[in-house]
């Protein structure tokens, strides 16, 4: 099959996909409406950014091994029996990118899911299969300054459905959150625990600067394990900047002098409001300024130190035919 054969994904897709062990147009990649995943939610997915390097010529994966990582553990905590390591995972992945060749930024998302048409919502004796989609992604929240608001929606817990896995039907959860802060005017939800200490946004982690240093929700605090939420603390640890995971009171975002969102939608988000209380003197404060600048320069390989982090893959100007 060619290029010129391929009837073109609808934007912002991007044309071929991975479906049932092969590279496929992204059109055929399709599975019925009666599926398990479809019907209970049982899947779990990765969110993949890809930035256009400085030199127009690279796509630099971030954290591509962690991401793989994740997901393998999201589908272990759904009984997700592949036939996949992380190796083998990441290859595909590359794989995928150099065939869509894509000429910016994008976004991949690997999909593990109960495949079978069957009526009992379980986890055990289903087939699980992979998907890999791609699609072009600018911005998801305003990085200059996001409208937040405290939902009254609370966060799932671990004993409800694990948040540390980036589970398919948990993003009911997310969905309720964030259609409740749209209606309010907000951009984006912060969730609280069951408890009313601050677990983390929709579909982002959450900072917050109080007295100088950088604090955030512990990974026992119904969070997703963020791979930016790590990098971000390892980024400030190796520039000096005092960080703490600890509980978070509602009222501290309130008092704080800084906080943002981070994640792989929202990369590093400065938030102006909370609950239209506007957050600190300036945004971005210094300590977010200093996080971005060390996370945007990183990302588009400008950033030496971190080049670690990405997995760089060179643009091909055609994709080539099967
Ligand atoms: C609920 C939730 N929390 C946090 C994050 C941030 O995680 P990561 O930095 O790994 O993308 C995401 C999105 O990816 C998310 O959906």
């Amino acid at each position: 099959m060619t290029d010129q054969a391929v009837s073109p994904a609808p934007a912002p897709m991007l044309d071929w996909a991975f479906f049932e062990g092969r590279i496929v147009p992204f059109n055929d990649a399709k599975i019925s409406v009666g599926t398990h995943v479809v019907q209970y939610g049982t899947g779990a997915f990765a969110g993949i950014r890809g930035y256009l390097d400085a030199d127009g010529e690279t796509i630099n994966i971030f954290r591509l091994p962690d991401h793989c990582a994740r997901l393998l553990n999201s589908a272990r905590l759904l009984r997700a029996e592949l036939p996949v390591t992380r190796a083998s995972l990441a290859e595909t992945i590359v794989a995928l990118v150099e065939r869509n060749a894509p000429t910016g930024d994008v976004y991949i998302r690997p999909f593990v899911y109960k495949s079978n048409i069957q009526l009992t919502p379980r986890l055990t004796g289903l087939d699980d299969e992979l998907a890999i989609y791609m699609l072009t992604l600018g911005d998801y929240l305003d990085t200059h300054g996001v409208k937040a608001a405290v939902s009254s929606w609370v966060r799932a817990p671990d004993h409800a459905i694990p948040g540390r896995g980036k589970l398919s039907g948990s993003y009911v959860n997310a969905a309720f959150a964030k259609d409740e802060a749209s209606e309010k005017g907000a951009d984006e939800a912060i969730l609280l625990d069951l408890h009313g200490h601050v677990a983390e946004g929709s579909a982002c982690n959450l900072f917050i600067v109080r007295d100088g240093v950088l604090t955030t929700s512990p990974i026992s605090g119904d969070i997703l394990e963020g791979i930016t939420r790590r990098t971000v603390i390892g980024f400030a640890n190796d520039a000096g900047i005092p960080v703490v995971e600890r509980e978070i009171d509602r009222s501290e975002l309130y008092l704080a002098e800084e906080a943002f969102f981070c994640g792989t939608g929202v990369q590093v988000a400065p938030i102006a409001s909370v609950d239209g209380r506007p957050v600190g003197e300036a945004v971005p404060g210094p300590v977010t300024a200093q996080i971005a600048d060390i996370f945007y320069t990183t990302v588009r390989g400008k950033n030496p130190r971190y080049a670690h982090l990405l997995t760089p893959v060179r643009r091909r100007v055609a994709a080539s035919a099967d």
